[in-house]
């Protein structure tokens, strides 16, 4: 009797389990519906759960894990490969931090945007040792498994002097810790927000998140109101880990990293207020509308206006116009565009998220200058003091001065100069230390077995190269020395450092190897997407599509700041002769009367 229930338990196992795919389990679709469900579920309608929170990346080239398997890559020789912190700071060191640059701070923070909106590495949770309490390595047989925290070496020029030796890092979760997609030969790693381009970053990637964050009156997003003006509701303290001060204000929205720095949270909060614009001038033209169906409309609409922006408007400066054009990731139309590919996977490559597009670390800078209405910097607050501190945005006019900051100052180069406040200076309120984000996203990469800088050459196009010297063919001489003084063979070079170091081209911030990565993602993304706004069947009329393409990063600040009332018509480009800034007023944007019904 017995053996015979643990036969049929066993067996239901196999069915249900071993070949359940990574992703939200139970989905029921509604074939029909009008709307993108809220978890991303349902919109490939064969494969209800691809893109849904926890499921895989994909991958464009087979892992180099040391054991095949799961173990980080070893070097050629079988040794260690170079130490990510070392590599660190050998490179990418403290560059100018003021330079001047052809576009404003906001591309690079819009570009984080779309990134979070993208994938986030599902991670095991923060109260994990990792490192001694006194910033020392574990004693080898205490490390949990799920350690992987960088040694600093003995003569670093900074964690030295505070005798640092150990910079805390958790391995991603794999299929195999949730037991999903087990017939992989090898780790994959989990995602814990929803592939699409959807603002899943506002609404929640689960139902039961985004219960919380709605209203049910009139399609409106929950909001605090203070001063007159909408904020993101407040949250309980645990996302703003490490607040000194346990009195501060700390949000709470869709996605877990809302308050990691402040000019993120600014265009979080300018989201979630076009929404509620939006809603607001629906329901006035059509008082029929139930809460229901003014939240989904207003949504529907907010989506569109930030896949338009992300595509039309910023994909072009990091990735070249006229390629994307010919790579139809762009359409010079006015029409529909209609390239659904139901074969296509919205999953993120696993070497898009851990090494391309991390590339534009680099942009980020450490001084971010506030702006007044006349548009001169009056004042600036420092990255290093703000990680997770998003409270001081509600000074009345910090929030617009920070907003004519986007749109004013020039951003950082795409480049091997980083600023300290990233390498050195990040998130000590988080971690009572100072991590370097640069050195955790080669760690990071090592964790997931990335294939090598060689290997994705070749893939590329590029010629794989036989011997060091090879490399010159996108990367200057002394870029090359770099690689010498660390690595022993070519096909020891990690993507994420080879990549680094490319010459960018023209009109574009990086190299050939990883835009041809960036570009594969940016086709995959809308392309897997339904409900993409271009796709007829997305729900939109011809009508509405027009006018959703007169949307643009200048109208939402104009419409969402707290009172801003001059913009340049080109928000991602510093004002200029060409670039002079107008009234709000006569900065176009969509009408919704093809709305009214
Ligand atoms: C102030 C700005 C930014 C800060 C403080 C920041 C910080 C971080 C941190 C701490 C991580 C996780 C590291 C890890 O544990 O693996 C991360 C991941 C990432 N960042 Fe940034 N970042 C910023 C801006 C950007 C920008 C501008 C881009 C691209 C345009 C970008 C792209 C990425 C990507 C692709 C990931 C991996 C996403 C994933 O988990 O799938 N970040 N960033
Ligand atoms: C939805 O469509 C899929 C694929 O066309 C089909 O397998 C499934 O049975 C449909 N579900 C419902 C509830 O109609
Ligand atoms: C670091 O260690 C050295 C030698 O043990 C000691 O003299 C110094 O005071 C320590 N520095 C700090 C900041 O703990
Ligand atoms: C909802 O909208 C209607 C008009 O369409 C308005 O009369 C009502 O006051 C609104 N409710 C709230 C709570 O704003
Ligand atoms: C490196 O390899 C190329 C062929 O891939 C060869 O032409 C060149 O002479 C080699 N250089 C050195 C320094 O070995
Ligand atoms: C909004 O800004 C304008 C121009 O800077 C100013 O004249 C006006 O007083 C401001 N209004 C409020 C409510 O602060």
């Amino acid at each position: 009797m017995y053996k015979i229930l643990l036969f049929i338990t066993l067996n239901l196992f196999a069915t249900f389990n071993c070949d359940r795919e990574c992703g939200l389990e139970n989905i029921i679709c509604k074939n029909n519906s009008k709307y993108r469900s809220i978890d991303g579920s349902c919109n490939n309608l064969q494969n209800p759960n691809w893109g849904t929170k926890y499921s895989l990346y994909d991958r464009i080239l087979n892992p180099k894990y040391g054991d095949g398997v799961h173990s980080f890559p070893k070097a050629i020789s079988g040794k260690n490969l170079p130490n990510s912190r070392k590599i660190s700071t050998t490179i990418y060191k403290q560059g100018m931090t003021e330079t001047i640059s052809k576009i404003s701070l906001s591309t690079m923070q819009y570009g984080q945007i779309v990134t979070h909106d993208m994938s986030f590495t599902y991670l095991p949770p923060n109260s994990i040792p990792c490192c001694t309490t006194n910033l020392k390595m574990l004693d080898k047989k205490e490390v949990p498994k799920v350690c992987a925290s960088i040694e600093i070496p003995n003569d670093d020029p900074v964690y030295s002097y505070i005798n640092a030796t150990c910079m805390r890092m958790v391995r991603t979760i794999t299929n195999n810790e949730r037991a999903c997609s087990q017939s992989l030969k090898y780790d994959e790693q989990l995602s814990e927000v929803n592939s699409y381009l959807d603002l899943s970053i506002i609404y929640g990637q689960t139902y039961k998140d985004h219960k919380t964050l709605r209203t049910f009156i009139n399609g409106t997003l929950l909001v605090d109101i203070r001063n007159n003006r909408e904020w993101l509701p407040s949250s309980v303290k645990s996302l703003c880990t490490g607040n000194f001060n346990t009195a501060e204000r700390c949000y709470r929205s869709g996605d877990p990293r809302t308050n990691q720095n402040p000019q993120l949270t600014v265009i979080m909060t300018l989201w979630v207020r076009n929404h509620n614009n939006i809603a607001k001038n629906l329901q006035k033209m059509n008082p029929h509308w139930d809460d229901g169906r003014t939240f989904e409309e207003a949504r529907r609409i907010n989506i569109a206006e930030h896949q338009f922006i992300s595509y039309y408007e910023l994909l072009p400066l990091y990735l070249g116009r006229e390629e994307l054009v010919k790579k139809k990731i762009l359409y010079n139309t006015d029409e529909f565009v209609n390239d659904y590919d139901q074969n296509m996977r919205p999953h993120i490559y696993n070497e898009h998220a851990h090494s391309a597009f991390r590339q534009f670390h680099s942009l980020i800078t450490g001084k971010l200058s506030v702006y007044n209405p006349d548009g001169f910097s009056y004042d600036s607050i420092l990255l290093r003091d703000n990680y997770n501190r998003p409270e001081s945005l509600e000074q009345y006019k910090l929030f617009d001065g920070l907003i004519r900051g986007l749109s004013m100052q020039p951003q950082m180069e795409s480049d091997i100069y980083y600023d300290p406040d990233v390498t050195q200076c990040a998130f000590l309120h988080a971690f009572k230390f100072n991590v370097d984000i640069k050195a955790i996203d080669i760690q990071r990469a090592r964790d997931h077995g990335l294939a090598s800088y060689n290997d994705m050459r070749s893939y590329c196009g590029i010629k794989r190269a036989k011997n060091f010297t090879d490399f010159l063919d996108v990367m200057d001489r002394d870029k090359l020395d770099f690689l010498l003084s660390l690595y022993e063979k070519p096909d020891d070079v990690d993507l994420i450092v080879g990549g680094s170091l490319e010459n960018n081209i023209k009109d574009t911030l990086a190299g050939p190897t990883f835009l041809c990565i960036l570009y594969k993602q940016f086709y995959k993304t809308r392309r897997s997407d339904r409900f993409w706004f271009e796709n007829e069947a997305s729900g939109l009329t011809l009508k509405q599509l027009k006018e959703i393409r007169k949307f643009s990063i200048s109208k939402l600040f104009c419409d969402n700041g707290n009172n801003i009332t001059l913009m340049q018509k080109h928000g991602f480009l510093p004002v200029s002769e060409r670039n002079p800034r107008y009234r709000c007023k006569s900065i176009n944007g969509p009408n919704l009367h093809w709305w009214k019904e």
